[in-house]
């Protein structure tokens, strides 16, 4: 596939970003510490004690970047607010942290491109975190309230708005096992979390509703396909384990009102009681969306491991010669396959969005000056041949992003893993085109 034709002429290609993987300026105009700004100086949380206190520069950079937004020809670009930007405390807000994001709309408006906005990209306030952060009731309440400001201020400006990124990974990264902030390792916390992640979600959408903003709100979840790495039957179970665990535990809820009973099962001799979920949570948890967002990398391959944590799951690493520099398995199939099992079982018709889809690779600024990352190019144009298919199947499918726009904090692997389509220097924060970046503005490029 070199050419997009056969998309319809109103799906968006864009490239997505997050505010504490870019921004840097964390003390600038009012921004209050998050919980990223408290894990990543803590030694030991990230790799090499990389932190995002400059990251990109973004803060002060942002024009030039929506001017390579607009050089790269996508329609539509994908980014988060940072909420310690909006609110310095409960009940607060921030006129300069607004004034910040209407700038960024003013130069997308001028290029004429369309924004997608995450509200909450995990940079929880610090002061959010000190009162127990997602393990507290009150914090869906807040984040409802932090919600509401930004309908308020932005509902005529942006018209897709995604209420959470992969709340997975804040629940089960932050809470269970250690990776993300707040760093912990605990499993019925991560259980806990994860309910007030989906609360808080629900909260949003529906003051969303109540507020009559004109624009489509959704979530984006990090999904996969887990398959058995063997044929016996425990196998097979640990997949459906799996699926129960990165897919099922967030897909169920939104889109049936309940949790899966096998893994409500699995999960009782950790979790203990399910005291959290209150009768009329799901209700609220279920409340419609106007899409569903999906970001895919790879796939799992699982096998039945008896005594790894309250999951018994193993995990086969592939090959290294078929995987990124972050180690996961290329599997583009995987893509198509997750994307009409949604439809089959969950969405039924209602849009879907690639949020994200990309890879890091071990680039280098080649003495030409320039960056050959043909890796990236297979793997996104492999990637985009499996969402054609499904949109020629007469899939939902209505737009792809590639994350990233650049090269950024990738959490606790700090700098070290590149995902740009754009090369950043760092500590000088040139950007640099990178060969993907050229070949991506090509292929979206409408004859
Ligand atoms: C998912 C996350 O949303 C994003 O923040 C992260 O950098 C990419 N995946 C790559 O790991």
């Amino acid at each position: 596939m070199r050419h997009i034709e056969d998309f319809p002429a109103d799906f968006l290609f864009g490239v997505a970003t997050a505010a504490y993987q870019i921004e840097g300026a964390v003390n600038e105009d009012g921004r209050v510490p998050s919980q990223w700004d408290t894990f990543s100086h803590r030694p030991g949380a990230v790799l090499n004690g990389d932190t995002g206190d400059i990251a990109c520069d973004h803060y002060h950079r942002y024009a030039d970047d929506i001017r390579l937004i607009k050089d790269l020809g996508v329609t539509s670009y994908r980014f988060s607010i940072a909420w310690p930007r909006i609110q310095p405390g409960p009940g607060k807000t921030n006129p300069r942290g607004l004034a910040f994001y209407h700038r960024v709309l003013d130069e997308l408006d001028r290029h004429g491109i369309i924004p997608a906005v995450t509200l909450y990209h995990w940079d929880l306030p610090k002061w959010a975190a000190d009162r127990g952060g997602w393990l507290n009731r009150d914090v869906a309440e807040y984040f409802n309230d932090y919600a509401a400001i930004l309908f308020q201020e932005f509902g005529r400006r942006i018209p897709l708005w995604i209420t959470h990124n992969e709340p997975w990974c804040s629940a089960f990264l932050g809470y269970a096992l250690g990776e993300h902030a707040p760093g912990n390792r605990n499993w019925r916390e991560a259980m806990i979390a994860s309910h007030h992640l989906l609360l808080s979600h629900g909260k949003a959408v529906n003051t969303f509703r109540s507020l009559g903003v004109e624009g489509q709100i959704g979530i984006t979840l990090n999904l996969t396909v887990a398959d058995p790495a063997g044929d016996q039957a425990r196998d097979h179970d640990a997949a459906h384990r799996a699926d129960g665990y990165a897919n099922r535990w967030f897909l169920d809820p939104l889109f049936r009102g309940e949790y899966p009973a096998d893994m409500l099962e699995v999960f009782r001799p950790t979790v203990g009681s399910y005291d959290f979920m209150h009768p009329e949570d799901a209700a609220v948890i279920r409340a419609p969306l106007d899409f569903l967002g999906v970001n895919y990398y790879t796939r799992s391959i699982v096998f039945d491991k008896p005594g790894d944590g309250p999951l018994n799951l193993g995990y086969v690493q592939p090959e290294p010669a078929e995987s990124t520099a972050m180690g996961w398995e290329i599997h583009p199939e995987s893509l198509y396959r997750l994307l009409t099992r949604l439809e089959r079982e969950y969405t039924q018709g209602l849009p879907l969005y690639i949020t994200e889809n990309g890879a890091a690779f071990d680039d280098h600024l080649g003495v030409d000056g320039q960056v050959h990352d043909e890796g990236r190019i297979t793997y996104l144009q492999q990637h985009l041949v499996a969402a054609q298919r499904f949109v020629q199947d007469g899939g939902a499918l209505k737009g792809y992003y590639v994350w990233s726009l650049l090269d950024n904090f990738e959490w606790a692997f700090g700098y070290s893993k590149r995902f740009g389509l754009i090369y950043v220097d760092f500590p000088t924060q040139t950007r640099m085109l990178k060969d993907s970046a050229h070949w991506y503005r090509e292929m979206i490029q409408r004859p």
